[in-house]
């Protein structure tokens, strides 16, 4: 049993309650914490939507849900004790008329708990409706109470840096900064969060985690499937704005952020905001040397065959979206000039795997004679965070035998091992922190405005030079040719940890 503290009484609605993250993430990730003993004693859930529905009938819907989706299954009548806290309204969200109906809601709950319960509100629709829904929560008197309420945004936040900044100005004339979650669901990862625990709780590694001793860092986020029929969504978007700006980004600021003086949500994000301003802006003219784009053809796919980002649907038979990105960034600050942060995601690759590699430089070998370094490789620490969840650190041996020949060997921390698999998902620990009141976790308006600023040199270059060569890789690769260039021009490759079989 994971360890949680309690909580104050907490009222969830979620608008897009009908939705498909509310089916596939957000009521099993409720389901398990209550399972896990974490949902506050007074607790209810409801979902708005259009959609008519019966209470029996969403109910089962989410059941189903769980069914498919949720790490733990339905046992011992848990569904049925948990679902009594399920509610549904049918409710346009146009419709400023209905919303009073949701002020008799929060009055009828409290009563029943005979206490006052923090409300929350999360925003599971298209980001279009989200001005509207905040526009007319305000008409209600709950929202004045800036203690008790929460509204929870969810990614894409903007389109651009323009955009963005429209949203937080929008979200800022109704709630207070304190008052909004902004969702980036790798942020809830146990392995994002066990970055800051491995580089700021061991002494081991954190005095060589400078440009003296790294030669440069990875990341790479590659999935196996292709838009899974979003691609409505994906034309507006492309692997930059859909993974780069938001999750990559954030995982990079972990990486390069100087230590926190407290684990204080502000301070924590505020030491992440300086990484942000610290990248590189890449200028215009550059932009073709530090990035490279791609879309995926049709073809074969684990023995399968699929089809190309073209023929896929609701996406444009000429389409020039990119499927794959990857860029190489730099920190211009102290503890980071001249090290190189490669980056790289794309839909249809050859695994599925969120993986970071920090490359240490190469060691002195001129003690050895030259056939011991033979197979010398400088170390390297690589940190899965998912679905392998695990950490190597690669250094040198002496292999077995007479003469001295050097091998590099891994040592190897798996969660499923060390844990046996009580991890709790990214939305768990989200939704967690929401009722809770800590957002450490999430996205303040400046972390995303400056995450914008970042990738905006490369979306406009990207969108005034249209890609020739579309579509330019084949489904089951690692990407186009130039995803390769970019990398191997500076004298490395792209690095993935082979099925984690070695350890000592
Ligand atoms: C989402 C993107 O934010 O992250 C998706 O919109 C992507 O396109 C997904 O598939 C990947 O998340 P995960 O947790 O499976 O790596």
């Amino acid at each position: 049993m994971l360890d949680y503290k309690k909580l104050a009484p907490s009222l969830l609605f979620i608008f897009g309650g009908s939705g498909d993250l509310n089916y596939r993430k957000l009521t099993p990730a409720l389901y398990n914490l209550f399972l896990d003993n974490a949902m506050p004693d007074k607790f209810a859930i409801v979902g708005l939507a259009r959609t008519d529905y019966d209470l029996e009938a969403y109910k089962s819907h989410l059941k189903e849900g769980i069914d498919h989706f949720s790490r733990n299954k339905d046992n011992n009548g848990s569904w049925d004790a948990f679902s009594k806290n399920i509610g549904y309204v049918k409710l346009d969200v146009a419709d400023q008329t209905a919303y009073p109906q949701i002020e008799e809601i929060i009055q009828e709950k409290e009563k029943a708990a005979g206490e006052k319960m923090n409300v929350i509100f999360y925003m599971a629709v298209a980001p279009q409706l989200v001005p509207v829904i905040v526009k007319n929560l305000n008409t209600l008197q709950v929202c004045a109470d800036t203690a008790c309420t929460r509204i929870v945004v969810e990614k894409p936040f903007g389109h651009d840096l323009e955009s963005a900044r429209e949203m937080n100005k929008m979200l800022l004339e109704y709630f207070e900064e304190d008052q909004i979650y902004r969702i980036d669901h790798y942020l809830g990862k146990e392995t994002v969060q066990n970055i800051l625990a491995l580089r700021f709780a061991n002494s081991l590694f954190e005095p060589l985690w400078n440009r003296n001793y790294i030669d440069h860092v990875q990341i790479t986020a590659a999935e196996t499937v292709g838009v899974e029929g979003r691609g409505g969504y994906y034309e507006t978007a492309g692997a930059l704005r859909d993974m780069i700006q938001n999750h990559i980004l954030q995982i990079l600021c972990m990486i390069g952020m100087e230590p926190p003086v407290s684990f204080n949500s502000n301070e924590i994000r505020n030491k992440k905001v300086d990484v942000l301003k610290a990248i590189r802006r890449i200028p215009k003219d550059q932009v073709l040397d530090f990035a490279a784009r791609g879309q995926y053809t049709g073809g074969w796919q684990q023995g399968e065959q699929v089809s190309g980002y073209r023929e896929e649907k609701d996406v444009n038979p000429q389409s020039t979206t990119e499927t794959f990105a990857a860029v190489k960034f730099y920190i211009d600050n102290w503890r980071w000039e001249g090290v190189p942060f490669y980056v790289r995601t794309g839909k249809r690759l050859h695994d599925k795997t969120t993986e970071l590699t920090i490359q240490f430089k190469k060691a002195p070998d001129f003690a050895f004679p030259k056939e011991a370094t033979e197979t010398m490789r400088p170390n390297r620490l690589t940190i899965g965070i998912s679905p392998e969840m695990d950490i190597c650190l690669r250094f040198q041996s002496k292999r077995p035998g007479q003469a001295m020949i050097l091998n590099p060997v891994d040592m190897v921390f798996n969660y499923k091992d060390a844990y046996n698999g009580e991890e709790p998902e990214a939305y768990e620990t989200l939704l967690y922190d929401v009722m809770d009141g800590d957002s450490t976790l999430f996205m303040r308006a400046d972390q995303v405005e400056e995450a914008w600023a970042i990738v905006m040199p490369i979306l406009d270059v990207w969108s005034s030079r249209k890609p020739i060569d579309f579509p330019n890789y084949s489904p089951d690769s690692w990407g186009p040719e130039d995803g390769e260039a970019l990398i191997a021009k500076d004298g490395h490759h792209w690095i993935i940890q082979p099925p984690r079989i070695k350890k000592i």
